[in-house]
Protein backbone atom coordinates (compact mmCIF):
# COMPACT_ATOMS: atom_id res chain seq x y z
CA UNK A 1 0.00 0.00 0.00
CA UNK A 2 1.45 3.24 -0.83
CA UNK A 3 1.71 6.28 1.31
CA UNK A 4 -1.46 7.86 -0.05
CA UNK A 5 -3.36 5.04 0.66
CA UNK A 6 -2.40 4.53 4.58
CA UNK A 7 -3.34 8.00 4.83
CA UNK A 8 -6.77 7.68 3.41
CA UNK A 9 -6.75 4.38 5.90
CA UNK A 10 -5.44 6.91 8.80
CA UNK A 11 -8.08 9.44 7.79
CA UNK A 12 -10.86 7.17 7.77
CA UNK A 13 -10.08 5.43 11.19
CA UNK A 14 -9.84 9.09 12.78
CA UNK A 15 -13.19 10.16 11.23
CA UNK A 16 -14.68 7.31 13.25
CA UNK A 17 -13.37 5.84 16.26
CA UNK A 18 -13.80 8.56 18.79
CA UNK A 19 -17.81 7.31 18.83
CA UNK A 20 -17.17 5.73 22.70
CA UNK A 21 -14.87 8.07 24.75
CA UNK A 22 -14.02 7.69 28.40
CA UNK A 23 -16.39 10.50 29.01
CA UNK A 24 -19.35 8.92 27.44
CA UNK A 25 -18.46 5.46 29.02
CA UNK A 26 -21.78 5.28 31.33
CA UNK A 27 -24.17 4.98 28.32
CA UNK A 28 -21.52 2.75 25.86
CA UNK A 29 -21.46 0.50 29.07
CA UNK A 30 -24.89 0.39 29.53
CA UNK A 31 -25.15 -0.71 25.73
CA UNK A 32 -22.33 -3.31 26.14
CA UNK A 33 -24.54 -5.26 28.98
CA UNK A 34 -27.66 -4.80 27.05
CA UNK A 35 -25.73 -6.52 23.73
CA UNK A 36 -24.69 -9.34 26.23
CA UNK A 37 -27.97 -10.86 26.72
CA UNK A 38 -28.62 -10.65 22.98
CA UNK A 39 -25.44 -12.47 22.18
CA UNK A 40 -25.12 -15.07 24.96
CA UNK A 41 -22.30 -17.34 23.55
CA UNK A 42 -23.28 -20.90 23.05
CA UNK A 43 -20.96 -22.43 26.04
CA UNK A 44 -20.11 -25.73 25.50
CA UNK A 45 -20.97 -25.77 21.89
CA UNK A 46 -17.62 -25.69 20.57
CA UNK A 47 -14.76 -28.03 22.25
CA UNK A 48 -11.11 -25.96 23.30
CA UNK A 49 -8.76 -27.08 20.70
CA UNK A 50 -5.45 -27.13 21.50
CA UNK A 51 -3.31 -24.22 20.26
CA UNK A 52 -0.31 -24.92 17.71
CA UNK A 53 2.56 -23.24 20.04
CA UNK A 54 4.71 -20.98 18.67
CA UNK A 55 8.29 -21.27 19.45
CA UNK A 56 10.00 -18.26 20.88
CA UNK A 57 12.76 -18.97 18.52
CA UNK A 58 10.68 -17.46 15.30
CA UNK A 59 11.66 -14.38 16.50
CA UNK A 60 15.04 -14.61 16.59
CA UNK A 61 17.25 -12.44 14.04
CA UNK A 62 14.37 -9.84 14.41
CA UNK A 63 16.50 -6.86 14.17
CA UNK A 64 14.04 -4.42 12.54
CA UNK A 65 11.49 -3.72 15.40
CA UNK A 66 13.84 -1.92 18.24
CA UNK A 67 12.05 -4.96 20.85
CA UNK A 68 13.58 -6.06 24.18
CA UNK A 69 15.48 -9.46 23.31
CA UNK A 70 15.49 -10.42 27.37
CA UNK A 71 11.73 -11.43 26.95
CA UNK A 72 9.59 -9.39 29.86
CA UNK A 73 10.15 -9.21 33.20
CA UNK A 74 9.70 -12.05 34.90
CA UNK A 75 7.59 -10.49 37.78
CA UNK A 76 5.81 -9.00 34.49
CA UNK A 77 4.86 -12.93 33.50
CA UNK A 78 3.65 -13.54 36.69
CA UNK A 79 1.40 -11.18 36.84
CA UNK A 80 0.12 -11.21 33.34
CA UNK A 81 -0.55 -15.19 34.06
CA UNK A 82 -2.29 -14.67 37.32
CA UNK A 83 -4.42 -11.90 35.40
CA UNK A 84 -5.35 -14.16 32.75
CA UNK A 85 -7.62 -16.35 35.56
CA UNK A 86 -9.65 -12.92 35.36
CA UNK A 87 -9.60 -13.14 31.33
CA UNK A 88 -13.32 -12.86 31.21
CA UNK A 89 -13.95 -10.32 33.67
CA UNK A 90 -13.51 -6.72 32.38
CA UNK A 91 -10.35 -4.85 32.98
CA UNK A 92 -10.09 -1.16 34.78
CA UNK A 93 -11.49 0.90 32.12
CA UNK A 94 -9.52 3.69 33.15
CA UNK A 95 -6.16 1.69 33.72
CA UNK A 96 -6.53 3.84 37.14
CA UNK A 97 -4.48 1.38 38.98
CA UNK A 98 -1.60 1.69 36.23
CA UNK A 99 -1.38 5.35 35.96
CA UNK A 100 -1.26 5.39 39.51
CA UNK A 101 1.81 2.93 39.31
CA UNK A 102 2.88 5.38 36.92
CA UNK A 103 2.72 8.20 38.50
CA UNK A 104 4.17 7.22 41.42
CA UNK A 105 7.26 5.87 39.20
CA UNK A 106 7.95 9.06 38.02
CA UNK A 107 7.30 11.22 41.27
CA UNK A 108 4.25 12.68 39.88
CA UNK A 109 0.32 12.75 40.61
CA UNK A 110 -2.28 10.26 38.68
CA UNK A 111 -3.77 13.60 37.10
CA UNK A 112 -0.34 13.99 35.44
CA UNK A 113 -1.01 10.70 33.40
CA UNK A 114 -2.74 8.85 30.72
CA UNK A 115 -1.86 5.42 29.98
CA UNK A 116 -2.56 3.94 26.62
CA UNK A 117 -2.21 0.92 24.30
CA UNK A 118 1.28 1.55 23.44
CA UNK A 119 2.81 4.74 22.57
CA UNK A 120 0.95 4.20 19.36
CA UNK A 121 -2.57 4.69 21.06
CA UNK A 122 -1.12 7.68 23.03
CA UNK A 123 0.41 9.64 20.33
CA UNK A 124 -2.88 9.20 18.69
CA UNK A 125 -4.91 10.84 21.37
CA UNK A 126 -2.83 13.81 21.72
CA UNK A 127 -2.98 14.63 18.04
CA UNK A 128 -6.79 14.00 18.10
CA UNK A 129 -6.77 16.41 21.64
CA UNK A 130 -4.54 19.10 20.01
CA UNK A 131 -4.73 18.87 16.12
CA UNK A 132 -7.00 20.19 13.77
CA UNK A 133 -7.17 22.38 10.35
CA UNK A 134 -5.19 25.96 11.28
CA UNK A 135 -2.63 24.23 13.21
CA UNK A 136 0.92 23.72 12.89
CA UNK A 137 3.44 20.89 13.87
CA UNK A 138 7.04 21.87 13.30
CA UNK A 139 8.99 18.32 13.49
CA UNK A 140 12.39 17.29 12.14
CA UNK A 141 13.09 14.63 9.51
CA UNK A 142 13.76 11.67 9.78
CA UNK A 143 12.05 11.30 13.00
CA UNK A 144 9.59 8.78 13.78
CA UNK A 145 6.86 10.13 11.82
CA UNK A 146 3.44 9.38 13.46
CA UNK A 147 3.27 12.41 14.97
CA UNK A 148 3.89 13.84 11.36
CA UNK A 149 1.22 11.46 10.03
CA UNK A 150 -1.58 11.89 12.56
CA UNK A 151 -1.42 15.57 12.13
CA UNK A 152 -2.04 15.28 8.88
CA UNK A 153 -4.55 12.85 9.31
CA UNK A 154 -6.63 15.69 11.23
CA UNK A 155 -6.31 18.18 8.96
CA UNK A 156 -3.14 20.52 10.41
CA UNK A 157 -0.06 20.98 8.34
CA UNK A 158 3.95 19.67 9.58
CA UNK A 159 6.65 21.50 9.00
CA UNK A 160 9.77 19.17 8.57
CA UNK A 161 13.02 20.59 9.63
CA UNK A 162 16.60 18.18 8.01
CA UNK A 163 18.58 16.76 10.87
CA UNK A 164 21.70 18.00 10.85
CA UNK A 165 25.33 17.14 9.33
CA UNK A 166 25.68 14.94 12.82
CA UNK A 167 22.45 13.44 12.11
CA UNK A 168 21.12 14.93 15.40
CA UNK A 169 17.93 16.72 15.36
CA UNK A 170 18.44 20.88 14.86
CA UNK A 171 17.05 22.59 17.63
CA UNK A 172 18.13 25.69 16.56
CA UNK A 173 16.51 25.27 12.71
CA UNK A 174 13.37 23.98 14.37
CA UNK A 175 13.35 26.70 16.71
CA UNK A 176 13.43 29.06 13.81
CA UNK A 177 10.77 27.15 12.08
CA UNK A 178 8.36 27.80 14.34
CA UNK A 179 5.79 30.58 13.36
CA UNK A 180 3.06 32.59 14.71
CA UNK A 181 0.26 29.39 13.42
CA UNK A 182 2.68 26.81 14.85
CA UNK A 183 0.81 25.05 17.89
CA UNK A 184 3.35 21.90 18.49
CA UNK A 185 6.64 21.19 18.05
CA UNK A 186 6.86 17.21 17.99
CA UNK A 187 10.80 15.87 19.11
CA UNK A 188 11.68 12.68 19.41
CA UNK A 189 14.57 11.93 22.01
CA UNK A 190 16.45 9.91 21.67
CA UNK A 191 15.55 10.25 17.66
CA UNK A 192 14.40 7.16 15.88
CA UNK A 193 16.09 5.97 13.29
CA UNK A 194 19.32 7.81 14.01
CA UNK A 195 20.04 7.31 17.77
CA UNK A 196 20.91 10.63 18.54
CA UNK A 197 20.13 12.89 21.29
CA UNK A 198 19.25 16.48 22.38
CA UNK A 199 21.99 18.55 24.12
CA UNK A 200 20.34 19.05 27.21
CA UNK A 201 21.36 22.80 27.10
CA UNK A 202 20.00 23.13 23.57
CA UNK A 203 16.91 21.87 24.83
CA UNK A 204 16.78 24.15 28.06
CA UNK A 205 17.61 27.07 25.74
CA UNK A 206 14.61 25.97 23.46
CA UNK A 207 12.22 25.15 26.26
CA UNK A 208 12.87 29.00 27.21
CA UNK A 209 12.41 30.66 24.11
CA UNK A 210 9.05 29.08 23.07
CA UNK A 211 6.30 31.50 22.43
CA UNK A 212 2.84 30.76 24.18
CA UNK A 213 0.75 28.75 22.13
CA UNK A 214 2.96 26.22 21.77
CA UNK A 215 2.67 22.86 23.26
CA UNK A 216 5.96 21.01 22.98
CA UNK A 217 5.47 16.75 22.68
CA UNK A 218 8.75 14.87 23.26
CA UNK A 219 8.66 10.87 22.71
CA UNK A 220 11.27 9.38 24.96
CA UNK A 221 10.88 5.67 23.91
CA UNK A 222 14.32 4.83 24.49
CA UNK A 223 15.17 7.17 27.71
CA UNK A 224 16.03 3.97 29.60
CA UNK A 225 19.06 3.31 27.23
CA UNK A 226 20.48 6.66 27.54
CA UNK A 227 23.76 6.89 29.39
CA UNK A 228 25.13 10.38 28.62
CA UNK A 229 25.71 13.43 30.96
CA UNK A 230 24.46 15.73 27.76
CA UNK A 231 21.08 13.81 27.92
CA UNK A 232 18.14 14.99 29.87
CA UNK A 233 14.39 13.54 30.08
CA UNK A 234 11.68 16.28 29.70
CA UNK A 235 10.00 15.86 32.65
CA UNK A 236 11.35 18.24 34.40
CA UNK A 237 9.96 20.78 31.96
CA UNK A 238 6.27 19.46 33.54
CA UNK A 239 7.35 20.13 36.87
CA UNK A 240 8.22 23.46 35.85
CA UNK A 241 4.65 23.84 34.50
CA UNK A 242 5.93 24.00 31.12
CA UNK A 243 3.47 22.67 28.17
CA UNK A 244 5.08 19.53 27.59
CA UNK A 245 3.88 16.63 26.90
CA UNK A 246 6.40 13.62 27.57
CA UNK A 247 5.99 9.98 25.92
CA UNK A 248 6.99 6.73 26.81
CA UNK A 249 5.99 3.37 25.86
CA UNK A 250 6.82 -0.25 27.91
CA UNK A 251 8.12 -1.88 24.35
CA UNK A 252 11.37 -1.47 24.82
CA UNK A 253 13.59 -1.26 27.84
CA UNK A 254 10.44 -3.18 30.05
CA UNK A 255 9.68 -6.22 27.10
CA UNK A 256 6.69 -5.04 26.90
CA UNK A 257 5.82 -4.95 22.93
CA UNK A 258 3.46 -7.73 22.25
CA UNK A 259 1.69 -6.31 25.37
CA UNK A 260 0.59 -3.04 24.22
CA UNK A 261 1.32 -0.26 27.30
CA UNK A 262 2.63 3.37 26.44
CA UNK A 263 1.55 6.54 28.31
CA UNK A 264 1.36 10.39 28.34
CA UNK A 265 3.06 12.87 31.42
CA UNK A 266 1.85 16.22 31.36
CA UNK A 267 0.21 19.17 33.28
CA UNK A 268 -3.55 17.74 34.56
CA UNK A 269 -5.13 19.61 31.85
CA UNK A 270 -3.29 18.79 28.81
CA UNK A 271 -4.19 14.92 30.45
CA UNK A 272 -7.42 15.52 30.67
CA UNK A 273 -7.40 16.77 27.28
CA UNK A 274 -5.79 14.30 25.40
CA UNK A 275 -7.69 11.29 27.72
CA UNK A 276 -11.09 12.84 26.82
CA UNK A 277 -11.37 11.38 23.73
CA UNK A 278 -9.74 7.69 24.66
CA UNK A 279 -12.18 4.58 24.04
CA UNK A 280 -12.23 2.74 27.49
CA UNK A 281 -10.46 -0.22 28.01
CA UNK A 282 -8.28 -0.01 25.86
CA UNK A 283 -5.38 -1.49 28.14
CA UNK A 284 -6.62 -5.81 28.41
CA UNK A 285 -6.39 -6.34 32.04
CA UNK A 286 -3.27 -9.10 31.51
CA UNK A 287 -1.36 -5.96 30.37
CA UNK A 288 -2.58 -3.42 33.12
CA UNK A 289 -1.24 -6.43 34.81
CA UNK A 290 2.04 -6.74 33.65
CA UNK A 291 2.79 -2.84 33.53
CA UNK A 292 2.27 -2.78 37.44
CA UNK A 293 4.71 -5.69 38.18
CA UNK A 294 7.27 -4.23 35.73
CA UNK A 295 7.80 -1.23 37.58
CA UNK A 296 8.80 -3.28 40.29
CA UNK A 297 11.64 -5.17 38.51
CA UNK A 298 14.11 -2.48 38.13
CA UNK A 299 16.91 -5.19 38.05
CA UNK A 300 15.29 -6.09 34.94
CA UNK A 301 15.37 -3.56 33.03
CA UNK A 302 19.40 -3.00 34.36
CA UNK A 303 19.91 -6.33 32.60
CA UNK A 304 18.19 -5.12 29.53
CA UNK A 305 20.55 -2.02 29.79
CA UNK A 306 23.41 -3.89 30.42
CA UNK A 307 23.12 -6.55 27.66
CA UNK A 308 22.47 -3.78 25.14
CA UNK A 309 25.63 -1.70 25.63
CA UNK A 310 27.35 -5.41 25.03
CA UNK A 311 25.35 -5.80 22.01
CA UNK A 312 26.33 -2.09 20.47
CA UNK A 313 29.99 -2.79 21.68
CA UNK A 314 30.03 -5.68 19.23
CA UNK A 315 28.43 -4.37 16.05
CA UNK A 316 30.14 -1.23 16.76
CA UNK A 317 33.38 -3.40 16.70
CA UNK A 318 32.23 -5.18 14.27
CA UNK A 319 31.19 -2.07 11.95
CA UNK A 320 34.81 -0.81 12.33
CA UNK A 321 36.69 -3.81 11.25
CA UNK A 322 34.41 -4.01 8.49
CA UNK A 323 35.02 -0.33 7.74
CA UNK A 324 31.66 0.75 8.06
CA UNK A 325 30.75 4.45 9.38
CA UNK A 326 28.28 4.28 11.78
CA UNK A 327 25.90 6.59 13.18
CA UNK A 328 27.19 6.84 17.20
CA UNK A 329 24.17 4.97 19.18
CA UNK A 330 22.08 6.20 22.57
CA UNK A 331 19.17 3.43 21.90
CA UNK A 332 18.77 -0.07 20.99
CA UNK A 333 19.47 0.65 17.55
CA UNK A 334 22.62 1.71 15.17
CA UNK A 335 22.44 3.03 12.18
CA UNK A 336 25.25 2.12 9.54
CA UNK A 337 26.81 3.20 6.40
CA UNK A 338 26.94 0.39 3.93
CA UNK A 339 28.89 2.33 1.62
CA UNK A 340 26.16 0.96 -1.13
CA UNK A 341 23.00 0.00 -1.75
CA UNK A 342 21.25 -0.47 1.48
CA UNK A 343 17.63 -1.95 -0.08
CA UNK A 344 20.13 -4.45 -1.65
CA UNK A 345 21.96 -5.90 1.85
CA UNK A 346 19.11 -6.08 3.21
CA UNK A 347 17.07 -8.13 1.58
CA UNK A 348 20.32 -10.62 1.08
CA UNK A 349 20.41 -10.26 4.98
CA UNK A 350 17.19 -11.28 4.66
CA UNK A 351 17.30 -14.39 2.77
CA UNK A 352 20.10 -15.20 5.53
CA UNK A 353 17.53 -14.77 8.44
CA UNK A 354 18.08 -11.30 9.63
CA UNK A 355 15.51 -8.64 9.40
CA UNK A 356 16.81 -5.33 9.07
CA UNK A 357 15.56 -1.68 8.11
CA UNK A 358 15.80 0.66 5.57
CA UNK A 359 14.76 3.76 4.23
CA UNK A 360 14.21 7.23 5.86
CA UNK A 361 15.90 8.39 2.98
CA UNK A 362 18.93 7.65 3.80
CA UNK A 363 19.88 4.69 0.92
CA UNK A 364 22.86 3.80 1.69
CA UNK A 365 22.29 3.37 5.82
CA UNK A 366 20.62 0.02 7.06
CA UNK A 367 19.34 0.50 10.84
CA UNK A 368 20.15 -2.97 13.06
CA UNK A 369 18.09 -3.18 16.36
CA UNK A 370 20.27 -5.19 18.87
CA UNK A 371 19.54 -8.60 20.38
CA UNK A 372 21.56 -11.28 22.04
CA UNK A 373 24.84 -11.23 21.96
CA UNK A 374 25.20 -14.88 19.54
CA UNK A 375 22.55 -12.76 16.99
CA UNK A 376 24.49 -9.70 16.89
CA UNK A 377 27.76 -11.84 15.95
CA UNK A 378 25.69 -13.98 13.82
CA UNK A 379 24.43 -10.74 11.89
CA UNK A 380 28.12 -9.53 11.66
CA UNK A 381 28.88 -12.56 10.15
CA UNK A 382 26.34 -12.48 7.03
CA UNK A 383 26.97 -8.74 6.65
CA UNK A 384 30.81 -9.74 6.20
CA UNK A 385 29.98 -12.60 4.14
CA UNK A 386 27.89 -10.14 1.81
CA UNK A 387 30.18 -7.43 1.85
CA UNK A 388 33.31 -9.74 1.30
CA UNK A 389 31.97 -11.84 -1.75
CA UNK A 390 31.86 -9.16 -4.33
CA UNK A 391 28.74 -7.05 -3.52
CA UNK A 392 29.42 -3.95 -5.40
CA UNK A 393 30.18 -1.05 -2.98
CA UNK A 394 28.23 0.82 -5.86
CA UNK A 395 24.53 1.08 -5.69
CA UNK A 396 23.05 -1.47 -8.74
CA UNK A 397 22.15 0.45 -11.10
CA UNK A 398 18.37 0.19 -11.67
CA UNK A 399 16.54 -2.06 -14.25
CA UNK A 400 13.79 0.03 -14.96
CA UNK A 401 12.57 3.63 -15.12
CA UNK A 402 10.88 4.42 -11.58
CA UNK A 403 9.66 7.59 -9.74
CA UNK A 404 10.85 5.33 -6.31
CA UNK A 405 10.07 7.57 -3.43
CA UNK A 406 8.79 10.75 -2.24
CA UNK A 407 9.53 11.80 1.08
CA UNK A 408 7.83 13.35 3.26
CA UNK A 409 4.60 12.45 1.27
CA UNK A 410 2.38 14.35 2.13
CA UNK A 411 4.97 17.39 2.32
CA UNK A 412 4.66 20.99 3.39
CA UNK A 413 7.74 23.05 2.37
CA UNK A 414 10.10 20.44 0.38
CA UNK A 415 9.69 17.17 -1.34
CA UNK A 416 12.10 15.29 -1.96
CA UNK A 417 11.80 12.36 -5.38
CA UNK A 418 13.55 9.83 -6.00
CA UNK A 419 14.40 8.63 -9.22
CA UNK A 420 15.83 5.40 -11.50
CA UNK A 421 17.29 6.14 -14.50
CA UNK A 422 18.29 2.94 -16.38
CA UNK A 423 19.77 4.17 -19.31
CA UNK A 424 22.03 7.19 -20.87
CA UNK A 425 19.16 9.13 -22.44
CA UNK A 426 17.34 12.28 -22.11
CA UNK A 427 14.66 12.42 -19.58
CA UNK A 428 11.24 14.75 -18.34
CA UNK A 429 9.67 14.87 -14.56
CA UNK A 430 6.88 17.04 -14.84
CA UNK A 431 4.71 17.30 -12.42
CA UNK A 432 0.24 18.08 -13.12
CA UNK A 433 -2.23 18.57 -10.90
CA UNK A 434 -5.20 16.05 -11.10
CA UNK A 435 -7.52 17.68 -13.53
CA UNK A 436 -3.89 17.44 -15.63
CA UNK A 437 -2.76 20.29 -16.06
CA UNK A 438 0.95 21.13 -16.41
CA UNK A 439 2.41 22.74 -12.91
CA UNK A 440 6.17 22.62 -13.29
CA UNK A 441 8.68 20.69 -15.08
CA UNK A 442 11.26 19.62 -12.64
CA UNK A 443 13.85 18.29 -14.82
CA UNK A 444 15.00 18.28 -18.48
CA UNK A 445 17.93 16.48 -20.56
CA UNK A 446 20.26 13.97 -19.80
CA UNK A 447 20.93 12.37 -16.43
CA UNK A 448 23.47 9.83 -16.20
CA UNK A 449 22.12 5.98 -15.36
CA UNK A 450 21.88 5.64 -11.52
CA UNK A 451 19.78 6.81 -9.04
CA UNK A 452 19.24 10.19 -8.72
CA UNK A 453 17.27 13.01 -6.16
CA UNK A 454 15.38 16.02 -7.01
CA UNK A 455 13.58 18.32 -4.79
CA UNK A 456 10.07 19.70 -5.74
CA UNK A 457 9.46 23.20 -3.17
CA UNK A 458 5.92 22.98 -3.85
CA UNK A 459 5.74 25.40 -6.37
CA UNK A 460 4.25 25.85 -9.71
CA UNK A 461 5.82 27.64 -13.13
CA UNK A 462 5.54 31.07 -11.46
CA UNK A 463 7.14 30.55 -8.52
CA UNK A 464 3.48 30.24 -6.26
CA UNK A 465 2.65 27.65 -3.62
CA UNK A 466 0.76 25.49 -5.27
CA UNK A 467 -3.03 24.49 -3.74
CA UNK A 468 -2.84 21.57 -1.00
CA UNK A 469 -3.81 18.50 -3.01
CA UNK A 470 -2.63 15.87 -4.70
CA UNK A 471 -0.26 15.92 -7.73
CA UNK A 472 1.36 13.49 -10.39
CA UNK A 473 4.81 13.15 -11.27
CA UNK A 474 5.67 12.11 -14.67
CA UNK A 475 8.89 10.63 -15.39
CA UNK A 476 9.70 10.01 -19.62
CA UNK A 477 12.75 8.96 -21.12
CA UNK A 478 12.25 7.60 -24.51
CA UNK A 479 9.31 5.51 -24.59
CA UNK A 480 9.16 4.71 -21.13
CA UNK A 481 7.16 6.54 -18.37
CA UNK A 482 6.54 5.73 -14.73
CA UNK A 483 5.08 8.44 -12.61
CA UNK A 484 3.60 8.72 -9.01
CA UNK A 485 1.30 10.40 -7.00
CA UNK A 486 2.42 13.19 -4.16
CA UNK A 487 0.01 15.26 -2.02
CA UNK A 488 1.05 18.92 -1.01
CA UNK A 489 -0.62 20.24 2.32
CA UNK A 490 0.09 24.41 2.99
C1 LIG B 1 10.14 6.72 18.95
C2 LIG B 1 9.03 5.73 19.06
N1 LIG B 1 7.85 6.12 19.57
C3 LIG B 1 6.83 5.26 19.68
C4 LIG B 1 6.94 3.96 19.28
C5 LIG B 1 5.76 3.04 19.39
O1 LIG B 1 5.71 2.53 20.66
P1 LIG B 1 4.60 1.49 21.13
O2 LIG B 1 5.13 0.13 20.89
O3 LIG B 1 4.44 1.78 22.59
O4 LIG B 1 3.34 1.78 20.39
C6 LIG B 1 8.15 3.50 18.74
C7 LIG B 1 8.27 2.11 18.28
O5 LIG B 1 9.26 1.66 17.81
C8 LIG B 1 9.22 4.42 18.62
O6 LIG B 1 10.38 4.06 18.09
Amino acid sequence: MGRIDERLVVMQRSSSHNKISRRGFLGAAAGAAALSFVHLPGIGRVQAQPFPITANNDFVNRLCYNENPLGPSPLALTAMQEACNLAHRYPDWYSGDLESRIAQYHGLSQANVCAGAGATEVIRLIADALLGPGDEVVTATPTYSQMGNEAVANGASVVHVPVDENYAIDLAAISAAVGSGTTMVSLVNPNNPQATILDKTDLEIFAGTLPDGVVIVVDEAYHDYVHSPNYESSLRYILEGKPFIVVRTMSKSFGLAGSRIGYALAAPELISQISSSQQFGTISRPSQAAAQAAFDDSVHVTNTVALNDQAKAILEDGFSSLGLDFIPSHTNFVMFDTGGNAAGIASELSALGYQVRTGWGMPQHIRVSTGLLEEMQGFLDALASILLTGFSAEPELPQSLAVMSTYPNPFNSTCKIQLWIPAPEPVDLTIYDLSGRKIRVLETGLLDPGVHQVTWDGRDFAGRDVASGTYVLNLIQGEYAASRRVSFVK
